[in-house]
Parts: C-alpha cells; structure tokens; sequence
C-alpha cells in the first residue's frame, strides 16, 4: 500500500479509475474553472474570448474521449505546462485535494459523455 502510493507519487499521480463523485465535481468546477471554461463546460467563459489557445470545450466528445483520466489528472494538479500546453491552464495542485481533483474528473467526463 505505502510503497503503491510512493510509485504513484513518482509517477506524476494516481493511476487507475480516477473518477470520483460527479455532482461534488460539479460545484467545484462552477466555481474554479467555468470562468474560462463555461458553466456548461464549452470553452465559452467570461474570460474565454481574449485567450489564446482558448479553453478547451470539455463537451468535445471526441476530443476528451482521447485523453485519459491520468492526463486530465495531471492537466488539473500540475497545470497546461505540465503536458506542453497553455500556462493560462494553471495548476491546481496546491489548491485542490486528491479528492477534489477526481470529483473534477468525473465531472468533467460527465460533459463530455466519455
Ligand atoms: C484562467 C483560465 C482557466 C481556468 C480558471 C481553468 N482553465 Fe483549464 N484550460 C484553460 C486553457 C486556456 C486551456 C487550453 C490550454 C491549451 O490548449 O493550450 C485549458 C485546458 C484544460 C484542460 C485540457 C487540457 C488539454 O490537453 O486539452 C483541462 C482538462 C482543464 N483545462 C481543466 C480545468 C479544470 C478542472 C479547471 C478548474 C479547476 C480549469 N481547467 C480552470 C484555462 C483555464
């Protein structure tokens, strides 16, 4: 057990199903992430039109359908630089808990339907 979480700590983050609890992940995401992202998760926040790249539409299905739940893990702890994108995607890490960032995910794949 400890040494599972000490590889998972090297590696980046846990690994596995990292989907949590979806309506958690939705309060959370009002209120952290849908001034760029959108309420409805579209890419069209308040903030959304004078950033380039824009936020990503997390109702994209085809789009989140090719990224795991590790990655999007590691978008959210670590932030955009993290896997080469925009450092307007900041990272989350120190704000949010293991928790919270899976009850993002579940969230998030709940948009998208993936
Ligand atoms: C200040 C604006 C802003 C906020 C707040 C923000 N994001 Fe983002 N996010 C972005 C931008 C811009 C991108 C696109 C980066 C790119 O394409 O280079 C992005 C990309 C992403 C991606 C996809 C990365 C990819 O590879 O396509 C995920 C997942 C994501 N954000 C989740 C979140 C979550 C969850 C929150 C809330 C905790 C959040 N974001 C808050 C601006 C923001």
């Amino acid at each position: 057990m400890l040494l599972g979480c000490l590889s998972a700590a090297e590696s980046g983050g846990p690994s596995g199903d990292l989907r949590a609890d979806a309506s958690r992940g939705r309060e959370l995401y009002a209120l952290y992430c849908s001034v760029c992202h959108g309420s409805g998760g579209a890419g069209d926040g308040p903030t959304a039109s004078w950033m380039f790249p824009r936020p990503t539409n997390h109702t994209d299905h085809d789009y989140m359908a090719s990224l795991s739940d590790e990655y999007l893990y590691r978008v959210i702890q670590k932030g955009g630089p993290s896997v080469g994108k925009s450092s307007w995607m900041a990272a989350w890490g120190p704000a949010l808990s293991n928790q919270e960032i899976r009850d993002l995910i579940a969230h998030i794949r709940a948009l998208s339907r993936t």
